[in-house]
This record gives C-alpha cells, structure tokens and sequence, in this order.
C-alpha cells in the first residue's frame, strides 16, 4: 500500500518501531558501533554504581543487552539489571538479567539511556523563503519532503530560532519531555548519553541520518534503515536540571585513563601488557576527539552524590 507524505515524526515513529519496524526486526548492533560496545564502557559505569552505591541499574533503550551483559560480573549478584526495550529480549542474556518493554514506575539506583535520545522522532521544520516556519513532510517509501502547514512552537523560539530562508531544525520538545518523564522515576542518578548541539552549535540544515549495516545511507523513513537526529543537550538538560559533561571528561573522573602501558611491562609480564594495551586502545576510542569522546553526558542526581563533579 503507497502512503502520501507523512509529518516527519510520524514517518519516523513507524519506520522505527511500528510493527516490522526497524528496532522491532534488528538490533543495534548489526547496523553501528556505540559506546555500549566497547569493553571498557562497562567499567566506567561498574564504577559509577560503586560510588553510588546503586542497587539497581536500568539500562533505558538496552538494544541487545551488551551494557548489562558487560556489566553483570563487574557488579555481582547484589546489584539488580534492567534492560528497557521495544525489541525482545536477546536470548543469550544471562537469566539474572531483567528485561521489560516499558519503564517502571519508580527507579532506585541507576538510570542510563546510551543513544536513546537521537532515536526519539522528531518533528522536522524548514524556514520557507517567505520567512514562515513550516512542517517537514516526507514520503516513506522513497525520502521525497515537500513542505506542509505553517508550524508554531515555543520550543524553537526559545532554542532553535531560524535565521535564513532553507534553514532546518529538529524540534527537541518531544525529547525534553521524554528524558524529564524518564528522570521524574529516579531516586539515585539518570544519565543521558548522546550525540547533540547546544546554542551555540546548532546546525544551520538539521542532523537526520540513516544507518545500516554498518554505513550512512540515504535518509528515508521505510523501516529499512535507523533514523537518527543529534539531540539538542542544552534543552534536554534544562528540562531535567541536569549537568551538562563531554563524554571525556565524565569518564576520565571515572578512573579512564587513556595511557599506554609502560613498555618494562612488556618484559616483566607481556600479556598483562597486551591487556592494558587494549584497554588503552578502547578509552581512546571512548575519550576520542569528534568521536565518542564528544558525546554528552545529561546528569541528573536527585541524591546529591556529586559523582562526577569536578
Ligand atoms: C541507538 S539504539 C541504542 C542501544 C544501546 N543503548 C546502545 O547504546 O548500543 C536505541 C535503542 O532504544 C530503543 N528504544 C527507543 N525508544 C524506546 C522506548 N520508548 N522504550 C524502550 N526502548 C526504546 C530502540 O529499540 C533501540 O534499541
């Protein structure tokens, strides 16, 4: 069935998680590598619930479980795992291991949300040479957008106003609204990991994307590909109360150290060198300059740890 142009958040709701939709038929990590994916990720937040002393973490938008799985024998048995997900529980993942589609009610302990953000649909605008502020549609089956209806929002006065005609933005306010619902369950500490602009940063033509199976594709919302935006931080942020930190520095406060290993190691004990040579290798993939390193983190601590305060 061919379907006319569609509001670019509709299109992207059902291209992703509508029945056969994208993050209904594959997981993540068939199309692209996160931070989740890196062994050294779940050492940093092992160590985020030792100073916390988080008795339970949730992993929001779990993908296929690698961040609980990782993190499962760095946190043992006394510390509850929760992945939240659309898509079916994996079948490897270790039966201590919760899984479940929707959010629970209150979270005491840990909340973490890797890519969670960016994959939440947005609607799209564009400013028309009249000056006027109008609605992105598009048509699902081949990418095709025209123009639709003038668009008002308080949201993109207040954080994305539109300068010149051609001008494009994601309209953030269906994201704030979804990290504060998120963050109003937490006792203990909610942590937004993405990719974003603030202000002062903000990309001129918008940030869509598609991924799959491991390269950037043609942005078309058909269910075939992910369908991704940067998150506006700055706002996200704001509505939750949170402390803005690149993902460099939230990791370097815990205990990431890029450095190579002394090379008398290499003599004295060469695979316990081997070992620390690849661990080296994978925080400089997670610390890295326009790479992961990045990335935001939103951190929101209702119980006053200061964990990753200066
Ligand atoms: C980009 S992937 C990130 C997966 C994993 N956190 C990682 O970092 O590799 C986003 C995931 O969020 C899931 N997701 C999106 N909205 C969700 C929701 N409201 N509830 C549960 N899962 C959701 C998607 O199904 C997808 O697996």
């Amino acid at each position: 069935m061919t379907m006319g142009p569609l509001p670019w958040r509709d299109a992207w709701e059902r291209a992703l998680y509508a029945d056969g939709g994208f993050f209904r038929t594959s997981r993540p990590a068939e199309h692209f590598r996160t931070s989740v994916h890196v062994g050294a990720f779940a050492g940093a937040i092992a160590e985020l619930v030792r100073r916390t002393d988080a008795p339970l973490v949730v992993d929001l938008g779990a993908g296929g479980g690698e961040l609980l799985a990782a993190l499962q024998p760095l946190v043992g048995d006394d510390v509850e795992l929760v992945g939240v997900e659309v898509a079916g529980r994996p079948e490897a993942l270790h039966t201590s291991i919760g899984w479940s589609p929707a959010l629970p009610e209150r979270v005491d302990g840990l909340l973490i949300a890797n890519e969670w953000l960016d994959n939440i649909p947005c609607d799209v605008v564009e400013l028309d040479d009249a000056g006027v502020v109008r609605e992105v549609l598009v048509d699902p089956g081949n990418g095709a957008e025209t123009l639709g209806d003038a668009y008002e929002s308080s949201w993109l006065n207040d954080w994305w106003p539109l300068q010149e005609p051609g001008e494009r933005a994601e309209v953030g306010d269906a994201r704030d609204a979804a990290w504060a619902d998120a963050v109003s369950r937490v006792n203990g500490t909610a942590i937004a990991i993405d990719y974003g602009h603030t202000r002062d940063s903000r990309p001129p033509f918008g940030t869509l994307r598609s991924y799959a199976g491991g390269r950037e594709t043609e942005v078309v919302p058909d269910g075939s590909r992910d369908i991704t935006a940067h998150v506006a931080v700055d706002s996200a942020a704001a509505a939750t109360g949170a402390t803005l930190i690149r993902q460099r520095d939230a990791l370097r406060r815990l205990g990431l150290d890029g450095s190579r290993p002394p090379l008398e190691l290499a003599h004295s004990d060469p695979s316990a060198y081997v070992r620390a040579l690849a661990t080296a290798g994978e925080v400089g993939e997670l610390i890295g300059g326009g790479g992961l390193g990045d990335f935001w983190w939103l951190v929101t601590d209702t119980l006053g740890h200061g964990t990753l305060a200066t």
